[in-house]
C-alpha cells in the first residue's frame, strides 16, 4: 500500500542525508559520532559550513521533525512536550552541579563513570542523579555506557566553562515564572491587548514596572551574563555575515553597530576588511564593559581611532550623519514592538546619506505553510524532490518560533515575516535594496533611503 506522506518524507530524508554525507566528504570532515566525547569540527560555532551542507543539515532536521509529527501518538506528543521542561532543568543541573566539567576531566571521557562516583565526588545523592542523567541521555547530552555509568557526549562540551552553551543564559532568576505567566498574560490579564514593552509577561512575573533592559541595568550582577548571552546569540551569525555580505561594495568607510553590545561583530568585520573603521554604540553601562573589552582585545584600533565605542540611546536621533556611515542593527528590531521598532529605524534613517546602508540582521519568520519548501531543496540537486516539508522547514525553524515567543514574553517584540519587515521599512522612509539569506537563522535585510518617496 502506498503511504504517500511517509514515503515522501522517507525519500526526502534519504536525499537530505545523502547530500549531507557528500558535502561532509567534499569538505574533508570526519564522520559524526554520538559515541565519543570529542568535539566535531561542525560543533564549533565559528565553523562556517558550505551552503549545501547548511541546507542538507537543515532539510535532514526538518524531515526528522515531520516524521516524528507524523508517527508519534498525539497523547505521547502532548505528554512529552509538557515533560520537556524537565529536560531544560536537567541541563541546568549538569552545569550547576559540575557534572559536565567533571565528566570532561576524567581520564577516559568516552568510557564514562558510575553515577555513584559522581555522587561522591560532587556531594550529591546518586538516587536523584540517575533520573537526571537518564533524562539528559534521552536528550543526547550524555550517554549511559553501562547500567548507571554515564559519559559526556560531544554536544555537551558546549556547556563547559567559557563555551557558548554555558553563556546562553535565558535563565535569569525567575525566568520560568515568565514562561508560566504567558497564558494568563495573553488570555485574561488587563494587558492582554497591550503592545507596550512595559506591559508584558515579564513585568507581571517579575513584579516590576521596568523594561527588561532597564531591569538588567538595575541588577548589575546580571549585566555581564546578559551581554555574554547576547554576544553568543550574535556570534552564531557572525561568520556568515562576514563571508556572505558583499562588504567590498559598501561605499561608506565607517560601520556603526547600533546596540552593538560587546562589539564582537565589528571586530570580526574589521579582521576581514581592515579598510573599514567602526563604531560600537550601546547604552552607557554596556559601553563601559564594551570599552574595556575592546581596549583589551584591540588596543591598536582603539588608540588609532579605527574603532570607537560610544554611548548612544536608540531612541535619540542618530548623531553619526551622512555618507561616511552605514549602520548595523543586529538583533535589535526583534527586541521591540512595531511602534518602538519604527522609531528606532526612523531615527537611524534620519542620519543616512545617499550612499549609506542600514543592515538589519534578524530572523525572517517565514510562515510555515504546507509543502512549499522546495526552492532551497532544489538548490541541492537538479532532481526535483517531491516533499512534504513546510515552507519554513517545520521543526527545523523552532529556534525562530521559540525566539519570537521569548521576545514577545519579555518585551512585546517578535520575529517578523517578510511582509512585516517591508511594512516597517517603508514606515521609516526606507526601501529594501537586497536580502542576503545567511548560513544560519538570520538574514541581512539591506535598506537605503527611499529616494522615490522624496520625489
Ligand atoms: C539582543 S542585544 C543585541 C546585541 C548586538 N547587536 C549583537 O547582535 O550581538 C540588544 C542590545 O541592544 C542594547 N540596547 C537596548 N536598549 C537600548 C537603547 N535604548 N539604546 C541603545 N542600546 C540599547 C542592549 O544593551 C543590547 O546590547
Amino acid at each position: 500500500m502506498a503511504h504517500a506522506e511517509l514515503d515522501r518524507l522517507q525519500s526526502c530524508l534519504n536525499f537530505a542525508l545523502n547530500a549531507l554525507r557528500r558535502e561532509m566528504d567534499d569538505s574533508h570532515l570526519p564522520p559524526l559520532s554520538q559515541h565519543n566525547s570529542v568535539e566535531h569540527p561542525l560543533d564549533d560555532p565559528n565553523f562556517l559550513p558550505s551552503a549545501r551542507l547548511f541546507e542538507a543539515r537543515r532539510l535532514s532536521l526538518a524531515c526528522l521533525g515531520e516524521l516524528k509529527n507524523l508517527i508519534q501518538p498525539p497523547l505521547d506528543k502532548c505528554i512529552e512536550e509538557k515533560l520537556s521542561l524537565y529536560g531544560v532543568v536537567c541541563t541546568e543541573v549538569l552545569i550547576q552541579a559540575g557534572i559536565v566539567d567533571y565528566l570532561a576531566d576524567v581520564p577516559n571521557p568516552s568510557q564514562g563513570v558510575p553515577a555513584a562516583e559522581l555522587a561522591t565526588k560532587l556531594e550529591l545523592d546518586s538516587q536523584k542523579l540517575i533520573p537526571i542523567l537518564r533524562c539528559s541521555t534521552a536528550n543526547g547530552w550524555v550517554r549511559e555506557t553501562r547500567d548507571s555509568s554515564f559519559a559526556l557526549n560531544r554536544c555537551a562540551r558546549t556547556f563547559l566553562e567559557g563555551q557558548a552553551g554555558r553563556k546562553i543564559n535565558l535563565a535569569l532568576p525567575g525566568f520560568m515564572t515568565v514562561v508560566e505567566t504567558i497564558p494568563h498574560w495573553v488570555t485574561e490579564s488587563e494587558w492582554k491587548l497591550s503592545r507596550s514593552p512595559l506591559q508584558t509577561a515579564f513585568q507581571i512575573a517579575y513584579k516590576t514596572p521596568l523594561l527588561a533592559f532597564s531591569w538588567i541595568l538595575e541588577h548589575p550582577e546580571f549585566l555581564i551574563p546578559a551581554a555574554d548571552h547576547f554576544q553568543v546569540w550574535g556570534d552564531m551569525s557572525t561568520p556568515s555575515i562576514v563571508a556572505d555580505y558583499p562588504w567590498a561594495q559598501l561605499e561608506t568607510p565607517v560601520i556603526v553597530d547600533c546596540g552593538g553590545g560587546e562589539g564582537g561583530l565589528v571586530s570580526a568585520i574589521l579582521d576581514a576588511h581592515p579598510s573599514f573603521q567602526a563604531i560600537v554604540q550601546d547604552m552607557e553601562d554596556v559601553v563601559a564593559v564594551t570599552g574595556s573589552i575592546m581596549e583589551d582585545r584591540r588596543p591598536r584600533d582603539i588608540e588609532s581611532g579605527v574603532l570607537k565605542v560610544e554611548s548612544h540611546d536608540l531612541f535619540q536621533p542618530q548623531p553619526r550623519i551622512g555618507n561616511e556611515y552605514s549602520f548595523i542593527l543586529r538583533h535589535i528590531m526583534h527586541d521591540w514592538p512595531d511602534k518602538e521598532a519604527a522609531t528606532i529605524l526612523s531615527l537611524t534613517a534620519g542620519a543616512l546619506g545617499p550612499k549609506s546602508k542600514i543592515l538589519i540582521i534578524d530572523m525572517i519568520a517565514v510562515p510555515n505553510v504546507d509543502a512549499t519548501a522546495t526552492t532551497t531543496i532544489n538548490s541541492l540537486s537538479h532532481k526535483r524532490v517531491d516533499n512534504v516539508i513546510p515552507s519554513h522547514f517545520g521543526s527545523a525553524s523552532k529556534i525562530i518560533s521559540g525566539s519570537s515567543m521569548h521576545m514577545l514574553a519579555m518585551i512585546n517584540g517578535y520575529e517578523r515575516s517578510m511582509h512585516e519587515w517591508e511594512t516597517l521599512v517603508r514606515r521609516a522612509g526606507l526601501r529594501i535594496t537586497n536580502i542576503y539569506p545567511l548560513r544560519t537563522h538570520v538574514s541581512i535585510i539591506e535598506c537605503a533611503l527611499d529616494t522615490r518617496a522624496m520625489l
